[in-house]
């Protein structure tokens, strides 16, 4: 059974990563999405809330589940029998950093295949979605319905 992870904050997860999940369970018979639990940077939702949305999110694709991580991904990869890091790629300005992790894994044992990120959600990303939600924009079909809930709740808890 050839497996694969999706990693990342997903704080909140974004119909961008929707789309790469979506395109990595079509490549690959089992998915997981692992989000980082670091203990250092908190983030505008806990590791319980975000697992929630994406776990609501993925319900229609039986070959995805979501789980946690914290150290090295790498580490992560070999205990769960995952042989692949999936990953999109919105822009050459991710690319630096996507490189470098990707040559990094690699030497530590896992390869990283990425796909182009749909041109409709190129320019999204968790921060910016924050951004918007925190001034009143409207986010809505940008992120899943109960994500765009989730941040009106959060938002107007914290202010
Ligand atoms: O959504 P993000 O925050 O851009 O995701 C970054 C993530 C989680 C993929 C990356 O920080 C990661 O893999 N962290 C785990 C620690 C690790 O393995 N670091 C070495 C990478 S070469």
């Amino acid at each position: 059974m050839k497996k694969a992870v999706c990693p990342g904050s997903f704080d909140p997860v974004t119909f961008g990563h929707l789309d790469v999940f979506e395109r990595a369970a079509e490549q690959f018979d089992h998915v997981t999405v692992a989000v980082l639990h670091n203990g250092t940077k908190s983030g505008l939702f806990s590791m319980e809330q975000r697992i929630e949305m994406i776990t609501e999110c993925v319900k229609p694709y039986p070959n995805i589940i979501v789980d946690t991580f914290n150290g090295l991904l790498a580490d992560y990869c070999k205990e769960n029998g995952i042989s692949a890091i999936f990953k999109g790629l919105r822009a050459v300005s991710d690319f630096d950093y996507e490189l470098q992790m990707a040559q990094m894994n690699s030497r530590l044992g896992v390869d990283t295949l990425f796909v182009a990120t749909n041109p409709e959600y190129s320019f999204l990303s968790s921060s910016i979605i924050k951004e918007i939600a925190k001034f009143g924009g409207d986010v809505s079909g940008l992120v899943p319905e109960n994500v765009n809930t989730a941040l009106k709740a959060q938002l107007s808890a914290k202010s």
